[in-house]
């Protein structure tokens, strides 16, 4: 009853921020992202009848903070599989945890795939996909390779979640500007809950939201990169003009990050194809077409401040190591 499975983290160009019910954290709005396939998790897990409780190690560490949320999805996945003994779970990333580089989604991806395949579980992927968002709200899309949209599945209880482009079929890369590897101080649950019931703008946010989908999408479709790449700064950038007005204010930014945003700005002007994404966090994660690699990882990282720029092709879903 062991299995250890793999995922990436992901980068959404829609972003998505609010929660519309915290207890099964239902999104408040949809998303699209991207699969990083340059960066990874690895989790492995064994059912073991002995153990008194579940146990989680993350990067060699006991991690009890996290282990709450663990074993509920790991509780959800037992249920379904007929099975109550607990679960050691020993999980690694290698790239900075809890720093606004996703390793909670690869964490929760990870985690049920590795659990499902150590319970021998028939599960398919729509259940997964509820069984991650449980663990994280972005978790279901690290589930999934390629460009991705997670369906907030508004009037229902639940979301959906699916591959809209495979990582061949336009084959975008992303350099990734690592600026800190610390973890962030205000983590996105309790920051979009901030949000919601404090910034002026979050009703705009929300209801704006459903025209950028749609849009991004469509850019998508017709890999149309110019306007995938205003539609993208303008998500993150209405994203982050929400969290700046909550109260306490939410910068997640430092200024080694709008350094990098000018950077990208100049490129863009210059006419290479190339845009930014921020998430909750100081990283700033610059999407360009493959022939703008090179220039843009040298450009980024000769920012004052920036630590490492790591190129990420389009990756995989989750897998099972064999
Ligand atoms: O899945 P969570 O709860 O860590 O939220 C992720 C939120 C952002 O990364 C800031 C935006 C997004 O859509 O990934």
């Amino acid at each position: 009853m062991e299995a250890t499975a793999l995922a990436h983290p992901n980068v959404a160009l829609i972003k998505y921020w609010g929660k519309r019910d915290v207890a099964m954290n239902l999104p408040a709005v949809g998303s699209l992202s991207l699969t990083l396939g340059g960066l990874r998790t690895q989790t492995m897990v064994r059912f073991d009848a002995t153990l008194q409780s579940d146990q989680l190690l993350l990067n060699g560490k006991p991690d009890d903070r996290a282990l709450s949320r663990v074993s509920r999805c790991l509780d959800l996945l037992r249920a379904r599989a007929g099975v109550s003994s607990k679960a050691r779970v020993e999980t690694s990333n290698d790239f900075p945890t809890g720093a606004g580089l996703a390793s909670s989604a690869s964490g929760y991806a990870a985690l049920v795939k590795a659990a499902a395949a150590a319970l021998q579980l028939d599960a398919d992927a729509d259940f997964l996909s509820e069984v991650a968002r449980i663990g994280s709200g972005s978790a279901p899309r690290s589930l999934f390779g390629g460009i991705v949209l997670l369906d907030a599945g508004i009037g229902t209880d639940k979301t959906t979640c699916r591959t809209v482009a495979q990582p061949a079929e336009w084959p975008l890369q992303v350099v990734v500007a690592i600026t800190s590897r610390a973890a962030k101080e205000v983590g996105s649950t309790g920051g979009m809950e901030s949000s919601r019931d404090t910034s002026p703008y979050y009703g705009a946010w929300v209801v704006t939201h459903p025209a950028d989908l749609a849009a991004g999408l469509d850019a998508v479709r017709k890999h149309d990169f110019t306007r995938l790449a205003d539609l993208s700064e303008a998500s993150c950038l209405k994203m982050h003009a929400v969290a700046m007005t909550s109260q306490p204010p939410l910068l997640y930014w430092s200024g080694v990050t709008v350094e990098c945003m000018r950077v990208v700005q100049r490129l863009r002007r210059e006419g290479l194809p190339v845009f930014y994404t921020i998430d909750a966090g100081p990283q700033l994660k610059a999407v360009c077409l493959p022939d703008a690699v090179t220039r843009v990882q040298a450009e980024l990282q000769q920012v004052p401040g920036v630590l490492d720029a790591r190129v990420c092709t389009l990756g995989a879903g989750a897998w099972v190591e064999q």
